[in-house]
């Protein structure tokens, strides 16, 4: 279903283009399929969100560049942890949130590809919200997050904590449900030591789900 969803979004990528490069096993798919294209001499230039992704660019023989040298972005492709009906997102749960967050507020166009399981009622129910936070002082900076009424962990992985590309901590914030999430997003960024969080508001132009029964294209609602 991640394959579907991914290859489905090269469709949109055109001769030519600057591409933001999502991180993600589903964007994985939209990256070696992209190479393909690369083969058959398309032109295009990447710009990855994650070493990880760069990482994998290389790879699929994708050139690169960066967002100093081509701020302007045609199209980003990128995965998401929960996507809701407003095409809301949390992100983060590979750790890239921040870069992704940047690129996303730079691309004309932002496109997502998800598997079905992501799509929720309301964000938070099923997956923590990732809260990237730079060392100095995290203890103090967990205290705070914990006032919003989540659970909060600091992220490790073989019992060590984990680093981001940027040299920082991830805090894993469990909430019950996010009641408002747009709020939400501004709130925790205002706390010192928060560098960026996984809420993604506003940012997203369409969503391609891949399910058993194939794929569904979600767009944003345009209210009169
Ligand atoms: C990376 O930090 C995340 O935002 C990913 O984009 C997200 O976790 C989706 O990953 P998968 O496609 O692997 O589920």
């Amino acid at each position: 279903m991640k394959k579907l969803a991914g290859e489905k979004a090269v469709e949109h990528i055109k001769d030519g283009m600057i591409l933001g490069l999502g991180t993600g096993s589903t964007v994985k798919y939209t990256l070696e399929k992209l190479g393909e294209l690369i083969k058959e001499g398309f032109e295009i230039k990447g710009i990855p969100t994650s070493m990880h992704t760069k990482k994998l660019a290389k790879e699929c023989n994708i050139p690169l560049t960066t967002l100093n040298e081509n701020p302007e972005i045609d199209l980003t492709i990128d995965g998401a942890d929960e996507v809701d009906s407003k095409l809301n997102l949390i992100k983060g749960g590979g750790g890239a949130l921040t870069r992704e967050k940047i690129i996303a507020y730079h691309s004309k166009k932002e496109i997502i590809v998800i598997d079905d399981s992501k799509v929720v009622k309301a964000l938070g129910i099923d997956f923590p919200l990732p809260v990237e936070v730079i060392k100095y002082g995290w203890t103090l900076t967990k205290k705070v997050l914990e006032r919003f009424g989540c659970n909060v962990e600091l992220r490790t992985i073989v019992g060590e904590p984990f680093i981001t590309d940027n040299s920082n901590y991830i805090l894993d914030c469990e909430f019950e449900r996010i009641e408002d999430p747009e709020q939400l997003e501004k709130d925790i960024n205002n706390i010192p030591g928060v560098v960026e969080n996984g809420l993604f508001i506003g940012l997203v132009d369409e969503v391609i789900v891949g399910s058993k029964q194939g794929i569904m294209t979600l767009e944003k609602e345009v209210f009169p």
